[in-house]
């Protein structure tokens, strides 16, 4: 069941076969389990003004429905994983996203097959972080922060009273 969010929470969202971290490909996806990656995720917000949902779903349908629940989070961080590549519904979803989506992933995708080489959602997201692990996540955090608390990159959003995008 996806999990409405709002302007005061951070919503991330993982899509198929990322409930197995730990034990999936950990020469590709390193040792930590997706609930390591949630905790440090939590540890990250701690503090600070915002409140965090983590989902993991298997589904495209129920990752286009958490997508379109998280759609008025402060920003959305996405680790879609296999739908990254495929999924034109989920694009869709993340286009409706108020605040910034920022895509994640665990692997570089771009040092992999070229089938991995091209994000069907990159153009519903502000940036990608890729390449580091479960700290991809926490490097992601911090951008979603930046954007949502701090200055603006190249001058795009707060100063008109817009949210970032
Ligand atoms: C992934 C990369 C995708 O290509 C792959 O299908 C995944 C995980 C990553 O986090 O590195 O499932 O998104």
């Amino acid at each position: 069941m996806p999990i409405a969010s709002d302007e005061r929470t951070i919503a991330v969202l993982n899509g198929p076969n990322l409930n197995l971290l730990g034990t999936r490909q950990p020469e590709i996806y390193g040792s930590e389990t997706l609930a390591d990656i949630e905790a440090m995720c939590r540890k990250r917000l701690e503090g600070t003004e915002f409140s965090l949902t983590f989902e993991q779903h298997n589904g495209e349908g129920e990752l286009v429905a958490a997508a379109q629940g998280a759609r008025r989070a402060a920003a959305v961080l996405i680790n879609a994983a296999g739908y990254t590549h495929t999924s034109v519904a989920l694009l869709d979803a993340l286009l409706m996203a108020e605040g910034p989506v920022i895509e994640v992933h665990l692997s570089n995708p771009h040092a992999r097959e070229s089938f991995r080489h091209r994000s069907v959602i990159a153009s519903a997201c502000k940036g990608s972080i890729a390449g580091f692990g479960g700290l991809s996540y926490s490097l992601a955090l911090d951008a979603a922060l930046a954007l949502v608390d701090g200055p603006t990159i190249s001058g795009e959003g707060k100063e008109n009273g817009e949210r970032p995008r």
